[in-house]
């Protein structure tokens, strides 16, 4: 990797969960104006780039996945005003921004929809979504993404389709006005110059014809399945990514993809499609060397451009998740995670609060949960409110400098967030902020000298070390403390080395 490389090829883009990063406009709610606050804080952690997620109008059933205007921005957030100029200062400040794109739904307050329904069956307004007659019961067996059967019938007797909420009616993709408009869509954000886009739900634009029924197992975001993908989608992004070439200053799209194979991730990332699509399997690796090395094995084999992910706002934050298998070594695990990752060749997407070491929230009263997970479930699957609380920046107690003195933010923060926040993080060099500060600074450093492979070394079973170049990386992920590999000196490690020996739970980065 060189200098010469687009800059998303080794990027670290920072998600910001506009809802739960900072509040400026006093009502308990993330906002543009609250990030464009916080800009020197991202300066000063050493991130690239930015993605926001949606702030498009949106009656927020699914926290802004609804999207009823795709070329405004929801009052709760602020107005276009606000956007260019966040987006102005971000450039001035050498970040980059990607915004998230929802093509495969829109908000039932969509005006195509609102028309849709007004409109009669079998009309070229209900043509824009999936409408289908099939008597009492619905045409076929889908299940809901958040619980449920993925249709709602109409007081007409016609049923549509929602892979997610029933607010969140699913686009005909076959109907030639929603390419075009999706088309001016991205258009109409590249021309205020946003730097890319993340692309939700990437591989469901497409149904197969005739909607046949679903194995039970294919209902979730799988390759081959009557719902996801289709070999139609493919077109789609060969289109996008003729559009984003045709500007200049490197845009780009990155692709919510999940599948079950790194082959059909690569379909995604062929020349003509996608830049990126973010790497799951990541983040799905239980702790272990080998299924980390298989992950990255797989990766480095078949994708051009890597993407590492561990968190983002849909799954259990990875302090928790690694804890699960080791109760009390979720800290330790996740800064170790981190340095891996952030050692790999590719861009690595790190979500807010990773860099606090923000533990999930999982005491969250029920009353105040609002994912439509938990709310469609009735409460059988807790839903991701735990990883959106919003962020502690200051402070001993809510709302931590996220909001002015007494409000109330739109989830609560645990007590114990007084020792997590930013204030209290800065300057303490045994903190998990400064640890990712120093890492992303000594990754900006050596980045241009790194080769884009990496060389296994020899470990011990429990141990997993790889060299990139004249770096070399250790991460223990055994019980006891290990040897470090021959080396000359000690960049970083995500614990204090014990003699000479790595301690569980542990990553290094050395040079030789
Ligand atoms: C994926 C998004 O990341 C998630 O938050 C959302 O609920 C679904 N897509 C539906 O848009």
């Amino acid at each position: 990797m060189t200098s010469t490389s687009p800059w998303w090829h080794d990027a670290v883009v920072y998600e910001i969960y506009v809802r739960s990063f900072a509040d400026a406009s006093g009502d308990g709610v993330g906002d543009l104006a609250g990030i464009r606050a916080r800009l020197d804080y991202l300066t000063g952690l050493g991130i690239d780039a930015i993605w926001l997620t949606p702030f498009y109008p949106s009656p927020m059933a699914d926290g802004g996945y609804d999207v009823a205007d795709h070329r405004d921005v929801d009052p709760l957030f602020g107005d276009l005003a606000d956007f260019d100029a966040l987006l102005a200062e971000a450039h001035a400040r050498g970040l980059r921004l990607i915004i998230d794109i929802v093509p495969n739904h829109s908000s039932s307050a969509h005006p195509w929809f609102r028309e849709a329904v007004a409109a009669a069956p079998g009309s070229t307004e209900r043509d824009r979504y999936i409408f289908v007659t099939s008597g009492d019961e619905p045409p076929n067996n889908w299940q809901s993404t958040f619980g449920g059967p993925a249709w709602t019938r109409l007081p007409d007797g016609q049923w549509y389709l929602h892979l997610f909420a029933p607010e969140q009616p699913d686009f005909n993709w076959r109907r030639p006005e929603v390419p075009a408009e999706f088309l001016d869509v991205l258009r109409f954000w590249l021309d205020r110059g946003v730097d890319g886009f993340r692309i939700d739900v990437a591989t469901g634009l497409f149904k197969e014809e005739g909607l046949p029924d679903a194995p039970p197992a294919d209902q979730a975001f799988k390759a081959e399945s009557p719902i996801w993908g289709r070999p139609e989608v493919h077109e789609v992004y060969r289109e996008w990514r003729v559009l984003l070439d045709s500007y200049p200053g490197e845009r780009m799209a990155v692709g919510e993809v999940w599948t079950d194979s790194v082959e059909d991730l690569a379909r995604y990332l062929r020349p003509d499609e996608l830049h990126q699509s973010f790497n799951f399997a990541w983040l799905e690796a239980p702790w272990s060397p080998a299924s980390f090395r298989k992950v990255i094995d797989d990766t480095l084999g078949t994708v051009p451009a890597p993407t590492w992910v561990l968190s983002n706002h849909d799954v259990v934050r990875h302090r928790t998740r690694y804890a699960e298998s080791q109760p009390g070594a979720g800290l330790a695990r996740a800064k170790a995670a981190m340095l891996t990752t952030l050692a790999l060749p590719g861009s690595a997407y790190l979500y807010q609060g990773d860099e606090l070491g923000l533990p999930e929230v999982k005491d969250i009263p029920q009353e105040l949960r609002q994912d439509p997970i938990f709310i469609r479930t009735k409460g059988e699957l807790a839903g991701r409110d735990g990883c959106r609380v919003p962020l502690p920046w200051s402070g001993t107690a809510e709302p931590y400098g996220f909001a002015g003195e007494g409000v109330l933010p739109w989830l609560p923060q645990p007590a114990e967030w007084a020792t997590l926040t930013v204030e209290r993080q800065t300057g303490d060099p045994g903190s998990t902020l400064e640890f990712h500060r120093t890492a992303l600074a000594l990754r900006r450093r050596l980045r241009d000298s790194l080769p884009a492979g990496i060389d296994w070394l020899d470990s011990p079973d429990d141990v997993l070390t790889f060299a990139r170049g004249s770096l070399i990386c250790v991460l223990n992920c055994g019980t006891e403390p290990t040897p470090l590999p021959p080396h000359q000196n000690v960049l970083i490690t995500s614990a204090p080395l014990t003699s000479a020996l790595l301690p569980p739970d542990t990553a290094a980065w050395l040079t030789h």
